[in-house]
């Protein structure tokens, strides 16, 4: 069954059963205060709320829809079996036409008739202190034969609103093949931004399948570039690394629909992640045909996606590639002429042309990617020492940050802040047995890593994650002050003190709450770091555990 398939088999199994099929929505949202669209019920918020009636502008109660989505926080993870940056989601909704039952009997034949699948195994909502826990659900799934029923809390059986506030409920997952295929939402409450809960007056069902990992289990393939969706697209990379050509292929499928949305290469918003995107495509794939490329991503969408423009896309993508690779020929020009390309030469090639580590070591293959690193730190404490910023084309230090533009500076200096907080937090829950290891921070995300014997239970997480946004609603200062290292020790600042300080450091406190050495920039208001989530919590390696944060 190819993906066409796929797709007209799940509008007609809803549209037969009285939904009204409604158009994907643009990646871009009307939404100001939301950079893409994440979800399918994005478009759908103001019929869960009540604000418009489904009756008079779709005709049902009813809809549904296959859905362009994108989401930033899987950049990092682009690469392996199943993450992407853009990717179609079937989704079915429902504002008050029906609830629980239907919902979970279609998505069951959907999935075991139409597709032929087996479920491995359904999650539900557990319950907690302010939300029962989904028996409803769970009897529903019974009745239907499923008995493999797993329970969960807020972090995975809960959804939340986008942006800051909306409706949000519990949910019931379907499992295939070890992977979440489908998430049914029923949306109960509308969630204030104070995260108070306020039940809706209309109850409303939001169903999103991802397409990829539908088709995987589909065509009985190990992961999603196996698929028809991207098989075609990947043969045509010439590169040998899998785990690059992956990438290669998911950023320029996910460009080709950027561009047709409206979205052009800048350095802010969503323009700056389509750059990015973009600049990672050719500095990763020099050697790959992108127009051929692109244009087969329009040939195999283009039938279902009508609004595929390759005069566009090439357009748009060729002028980006040409500024792009002017400087990265200039800078190999140059660096033809040096003879000897040690990794402080490499270093300063890849701060003024953008050149990376990988094409560099061409000229030096004894190159080694950690003396790389090294210059890389030196170069940040030099600019820490003379508080230096430094505008370039292709960066900005500031303090401990790097960044490509002031907007992703911003946007780092929260997760900065965020990530105190959530080291201090995990002292005050876990106990003083926790000690940092190590921690890096993107524009999408935080990275924690510190020692701790085991895994972290749920209410943990949950403790940590609320204890940061209480401190964060405290709305408490950040101040700095500068001492010399034994006294910066003795006054109790976390560190991490295997690593080298110079004699005279920095100390950041924010309130009486959290001290460490640092060396900034942080935010000068716990209140401008906005809510904070965490998103993953797992094994790094023995005995260090890794949480990633996000903050929205
Ligand atoms: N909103 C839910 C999700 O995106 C279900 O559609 O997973």
């Amino acid at each position: 069954m190819d993906s066409q398939e796929i797709r007209q088999k799940f509008l007609k199994f809803f549209e037969s059963r009285g939904h009204k099929i409604v158009p994907s929505s643009s990646l871009v949202p009307a939404d100001p205060s939301v950079l893409l669209t994440t979800a399918g019920m994005q478009q759908f918020k103001p019929y869960f709320t009540g604000q418009k009636d489904p009756s008079l502008d779709f005709g049902s109660k009813n809809t549904i829809s296959i859905q362009k989505s994108f989401r930033t926080s899987d950049i990092e993870e682009v690469g392996d079996e199943s993450h992407l940056t853009f990717f179609e989601m079937l989704g079915s909704f429902s504002f008050g036409g029906y609830f629980k039952k239907e919902a979970i009997e279609y998505g069951y034949e959907f999935i075991t008739q139409e597709m032929g699948l087996k479920i491995d195994y359904v999650s539900v909502f557990e319950g907690d202190s302010e939300v029962p826990a989904d028996t409803e659900s769970e009897r529903i799934w019974r009745s239907l034969g499923v008995s493999n029923i797993k329970k969960f809390g807020r972090q995975d059986n809960f959804w939340g609103p986008t942006g800051l506030e909306g409706p949000c409920g519990p949910t019931t997952e379907i499992y295939v093949n070890g992977v979440e295929i489908w998430n049914l939402v029923f949306n109960e409450f509308y969630c204030r931004p104070d995260k108070t809960l306020e039940p809706l007056k209309v109850k409303g069902v939001d169903t999103g399948m991802g397409m990829e990992r539908l088709a995987v289990a589909v065509q009985k393939k190990k992961n999603i570039f196996e698929t028809d969706l991207f098989e075609q697209l990947i043969d045509q990379i010439d590169v040998a690394d899998e785990k690059v050509k992956r990438i290669i292929t998911d950023h320029i499928r996910a460009s080709a629909f950027l561009i047709t949305d409206g979205v052009r290469p800048s350095n802010k918003e969503a323009g700056y992640i389509l750059r990015r995107l973009m600049r990672r495509a050719m500095i990763y794939g020099s050697k790959t045909d992108f127009e051929r490329l692109l244009l087969k991503v329009v040939d195999l969408y283009g039938g279902f996606y009508k609004e595929l423009n390759p005069v566009l896309i090439l357009e748009v993508f060729n002028k980006e590639s040409n500024q792009f690779s002017d400087t990265l020929a200039r800078g190999m020009k140059e660096l033809e002429k040096i003879s000897l390309v040690d990794a402080a030469v490499a270093f300063r090639f890849y701060e003024s042309y953008g050149l990376p580590f990988e094409v560099i070591k061409d000229k030096n293959p004894d190159l080694k990617r950690e003396d790389f690193e090294a210059e890389f730190k030196k170069h940040q404490e030099i600019s820490r020492a003379g508080a230096e910023k430094k505008f370039g084309g292709h960066g900005l230090v500031e303090g401990d940050l790097m960044a490509a533009n002031p907007e992703e500076l911003k946007i780092k200096t929260r997760l900065h802040t965020a990530t105190h907080l959530l080291n201090a937090s995990l002292h005050k829950v876990l106990g003083d047995v926790v000690s940092q290891r190590g921690s890096d921070i993107t524009a999408e995300r935080t990275r924690f890593d510190f020692a701790f014997e085991r895994k972290m239970t749920p209410q943990e997480i949950k403790q940590v994650e609320d204890l940061v946004n209480n401190k964060i609603k405290e709305n408490l200062p950040v101040k700095t002050e500068e001492m010399a290292l034994e006294e910066a020790k003795a006054i109790g600042a976390a560190g991490v003190f295997d690593s080298k300080y110079s004699e005279r450091v920095k100390v950041y406190s924010i309130g009486d709450f959290s001290k460490e050495i640092c060396g900034g920039p942080h935010v000068s208001n716990t209140g401008e770091i906005g809510k904070f989530r965490i998103i993953k919590e797992e094994a790094s390696s023995a005995g260090v555990r890794r949480i990633r944060a996000i903050v929205e």
